[in-house]
């Protein structure tokens, strides 16, 4: 199986509050997009496109190794991964989209969605239990109701499809569509989802304090 990874990089991490694009905010030294895509690359994917700010594709390239396809993302993720499908080499049957923002992401993650794709699967997520007690509340933060945790799953990327079942659910989808992640798209689609355990070490690095459990994870060695 011949696996395109979409990394979508374009983002400006409000959140995190840095002075340059998030995905180019060093941990250990080397932008965490640097570190997602080794780990894309290590878990067996075949080629890889990074889809990044306009703005600052200078800067990207000159970081990236210079097999990796760069091409300028848009307003939104959603519009981002567009650009990203769009630009995938013609051999790739199957598509990995990823978050820049997951740096530390294990191969065995990654491998582990290549392999249920390998098995037929045609949509593939990575996820984690909720281990927190999880309430809905009203407008005014009143608590209305716990809701039963054993069903409930944290998902995480790289996720995992069917080249052609993510582009056919990407053109029927409204063109200003903005949706969280690309399993949403096929779902819309009507496409079953799969799961397949996902890592703690594939959090996402949002705000100031996740980048600090990031360095701390490699100080740590446990990646
Ligand atoms: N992303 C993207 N294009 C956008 C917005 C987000 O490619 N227009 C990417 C980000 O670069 C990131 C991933 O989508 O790797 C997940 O998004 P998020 O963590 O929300 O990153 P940002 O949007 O950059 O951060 P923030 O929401 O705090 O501004
Ligand atoms: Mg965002």
């Amino acid at each position: 199986m011949h696996a395109v990874a979409i990394v979508a990089a374009a983002g400006s991490g409000s959140r995190l509050g840095a002075d340059l694009p998030k995905a180019l905010v060093p941990l250990a030294g080397r932008p965490l997009v640097c570190w997602a895509v080794e780990g894309l690359l290590a878990g067996g994917v075949a080629e890889v496109v990074v889809v990044v700010p306009a703005a600052q594709r200078a800067e990207f390239e000159a970081v990236l190794p210079p097999e990796v396809t760069v091409v300028d993302g848009g307003a939104t993720r959603t519009a981002s991964v567009r650009a990203g499908l769009a630009a995938a080499g013609s051999a790739a049957t199957a598509v990995l989209v990823h978050d820049a923002a997951r740096p530390l992401t294990p191969p065995g993650a990654v491998a582990r969605v290549l392999g249920a794709l390998g098995a037929g699967a045609l949509a593939v997520v990575p996820v984690l239990p909720v281990v927190d007690t999880t309430v809905l509340v009203d407008d005014d933060g009143l608590v209305v109701d716990a809701v039963p945790r054993a069903p409930l799953r944290r998902v995480q990327t790289p996720q995992g499809f069917d080249r052609a079942t993510l582009e056919a659910a990407y053109d029927a989808l409204e063109p200003d569509a903005e949706l969280t992640d690309d399993a949403a798209v096929v779902r819309r689609a009507g496409v079953a989802v799969t799961t397949v355990p996902g890592d703690e070490r594939s959090a996402k690095v949002t705000v100031p304090h996740d980048l600090a459990l990031a360095e701390l994870t490699l100080t740590l060695g446990e990646t």
